[in-house]
């Protein structure tokens, strides 16, 4: 089912999300689905400013592919940077295309439980969640202190 869009002037304007819906796109363009023939693209703005980006990248051995969040996840990190601050997701999909599972978790290393995180679509921005609605209840960092040194 078609969702209503969100316009980007009811959006908080430090979340950026214009700029990382543009970024998200930009690389959705770049992703290399060949397989699934979806095309995700995720652009990500840190507590420290700064932006990343990932597509999905598939593989011909189907389940070895990655998450385009996987991809800007690894970007953030390689470049130095470990909080994310909003989390912009993109997909050609007419439904809300929400990370998957897996990306959940990904994502909740280096989210909080207020994140948000934004599902566009090709028209602009379907739906807002935050890191706690979309992965109520679960297991993070802090879950292991005391356990790990
Ligand atoms: N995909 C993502 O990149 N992110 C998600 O959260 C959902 C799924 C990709 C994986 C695969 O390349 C394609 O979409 C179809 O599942």
């Amino acid at each position: 089912m078609s969702q209503p869009a969100i316009n980007f002037t009811d959006i908080p304007p430090e979340h950026r999300v214009r700029e990382l819906f543009l970024a998200a796109q930009d690389v959705q363009t770049r992703a290399y689905a060949p397989y699934s023939h979806f095309l995700v693209g995720a652009a990500i703005l840190t507590s420290t400013g700064n932006t990343y980006v990932g597509c999905n990248v598939e593989n011909a051995a189907y389940p070895v592919g990655s998450c385009a969040e996987a991809g800007a996840i690894a970007a953030m990190v390689a470049g130095g940077d470990t909080e994310i601050a909003v989390l912009v997701t993109i997909c050609d999909s007419t439904d809300v295309g929400t990370c998957c599972g897996g990306c959940r978790q990904r994502v909740r290393e280096f989210a909080k439980s207020d994140t948000p995180i934004y599902a566009c679509g090709t028209d602009g921005i379907r739906a807002v969640f935050t890191m706690e609605q979309l992965l109520p209840t679960s297991f993070g960092p802090e879950n292991l202190v005391g356990f790990v040194s």
